[in-house]
């Protein structure tokens, strides 16, 4: 019984990461290749096409309320329809899809007719959200709250007398995500994998037990810069990898060929994003000044930008780094070898990839239209820019304290507190705080900034809001 129920839990949220496997194809390619595929089907794919079973129905959605603490629950009961769905989006951090004045959300597909409508997470509930105001598909998500949902739409379930789903039971022992805008994603592909064979059919393993963590999604604009994908570069990119996301027992091995084409088009729209502009003033005389620092202290790591633009692709050992470890001990060789022989990677067949199944550290991200998406390092765990370039200054605990950009140090406008006040009712708002001093949450490492003086520190800030 134990173990049914355990593994129900996982199966279910195995999905949940498997986009970590993601794989491609390296080699030095350009940078600005062209794709096969067609962008625009593959963002419509994304919207429109449920390729998991649903996770809830629109009523269940729009039921939540009745479960929140008060005075929020007061207020809901007072608002029209469409002003509780409003709610209840701003609550768990969705938005509506740009250029569509529906209310259906741009994290969720919507199918099926009234009044059995019923919604599926899709790619965009971590990878599609705002910057500062403006709704932007494939900017991380930093303000989605999938633990605060799953439990508030189970009470409203279980209060209303529905059945639950397995996400359901699965969240009760699981964490999906202890801090808003970060997600425990990664775990979870290596579990569900481990219950596939490489050429993904479902085997009767358990599940393997998961060091549980939240991470802060990248945006997706980097995607075509990328050869090589995740925080620590173990895959390589590829169409084939961005279907793990959707591993769920129901979908046995025919899905995948099935949809192999799908995901061309879905691959070819990720190739196709480009970075929002910096939408505040940027002082040129600095910036240039900065430009100049960042190309001899950051250049070598990040890469450089503008008309001879490269990007070097290098993971810098953890040592050197000293970010927090958890995310890359949590995901084990085995499992990354798993990946390496699988159909995702292409094993076997002509283009096989490469997958680097003990890496040594973090890959320094690409930093095109960084102003956009704090927070910063791959835990989340830094608020703005300025923070990220003095360490000695960092925030130990945290939250964003509105929708503006901190337009001086770039990024979150946020209060800092010394401690979480556990005497908040609303477990929403107590979500909202960033604690560095829990397990995978650290807030230390990247000191490399601190080769620079604080005037030369501004000059590179200034820099970083151009790219
Ligand atoms: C529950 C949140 C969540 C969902 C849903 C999700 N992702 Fe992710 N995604 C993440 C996180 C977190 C990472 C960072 C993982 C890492 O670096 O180890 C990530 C990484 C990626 C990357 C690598 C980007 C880079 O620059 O390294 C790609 C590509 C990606 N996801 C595509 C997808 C696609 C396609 C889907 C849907 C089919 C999807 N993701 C669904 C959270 C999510
Ligand atoms: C030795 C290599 C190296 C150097 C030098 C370096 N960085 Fe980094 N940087 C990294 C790595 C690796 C990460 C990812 C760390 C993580 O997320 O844990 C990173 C992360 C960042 C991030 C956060 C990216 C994000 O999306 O969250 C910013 C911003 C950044 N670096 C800016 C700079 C600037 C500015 C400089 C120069 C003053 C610099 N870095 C120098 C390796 C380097």
């Amino acid at each position: 019984m134990q173990k049914n129920i355990f593994s129900l839990c996982v199966t279910r949220l195995f999905w949940l990461g498997l986009f970590l496997a993601v794989s491609f194809h390296a080699d030095a390619e350009s940078l600005d290749e062209p794709t096969a595929g067609s962008a625009s089907r593959g963002y419509d794919l994304l919207t429109k096409t449920p390729f998991l079973p649903p996770d809830f129905t629109e009523e269940m959605f729009d039921s939540a309320w009745q479960v929140w603490p008060k005075p929020l629950r007061e207020n809901a009961a007072k608002a029209s329809p469409t002003e509780r769905r409003q709610m209840a989006m701003e609550r768990y951090g969705l938005t509506t899809r740009p250029g569509d004045a529906s209310l259906e959300p741009l994290q969720y597909v919507v199918s099926g007719s009234e009044p059995n409508k019923t919604w599926t997470m899709n790619c965009f509930s971590c990878h599609g959200g705002s910057v500062y105001g403006t709704i932007t598909p494939g900017a991380p998500n930093n303000r989605f709250a999938l633990q605060t949902m799953t439990e508030e739409l189970r009470s409203a379930k279980l209060k209303l007398g529905k059945p639950l789903s397995r996400m359901d039971l699965g969240a009760m022992f699981i964490p999906l995500g202890t801090t808003h805008g970060t997600t425990n994603a990664v775990v979870f592909g290596i579990g569900l994998m481990s219950r596939r064979d490489p050429q993904l059919n479902l085997i009767d393993a358990m599940p393997k037990p998961a060091v549980h963590h939240d991470m802060d999604a990248p945006p997706w604009w980097h995607f075509y810069k990328r050869p090589h994908i995740y925080i620590d570069g173990f895959a390589e990119r590829g169409h084939r990898g961005l279907m793990q996301f959707t591993l769920v027992p129901e979908n046995g091995p025919e899905f995948y060929r099935e949809h192999e084409d799908d995901f061309k088009d879905v691959y070819a729209y990720l190739m196709s994003l480009r970075p929002p502009k910096f939408t505040g003033t940027v002082d040129h005389d600095l910036a240039s000044t900065g430009e100049h620092l960042f190309n001899d202290t950051c250049a070598r790591c990040h890469g450089t930008y503008g008309e001879n633009k490269s990007y070097p692709d290098l993971r810098i050992p953890i040592n050197e780094i000293g970010t927090d470890p958890v995310r890359l001990t949590a995901l084990p060789v085995a499992g990354r070898q798993k990946y390496a022989i699988s159909w995702f990677a292409h094993h076997g067949e002509a283009g096989e990839q490469q997958t680097v199944v003990n890496p040594d550290g973090y890959v320094a991200p690409p930093l095109d239209g960084i102003w956009a998406s704090p927070p910063y390092l791959h835990n989340g765990s830094v608020p703005t820019l300025w923070h990220l370039l003095k360490p000695e200054q960092r925030p130990t605990i945290w939250r964003r304290a509105g929708e503006q950009m901190d337009s001086e140090k770039v990024g979150f406008e946020i209060e800092v507190v010394s401690r979480v006040p556990l005497t908040q009712s609303d477990i929403a708002i107590r979500r909202q705080y960033f604690d560095t001093q829990k397990f995978g949450k650290s807030n230390e490492g990247h000191l490399f900034p601190n080769e620079l003086t604080d005037d030369e520190k501004s000059a590179v800030l200034e820099y970083l809001k151009t790219l």
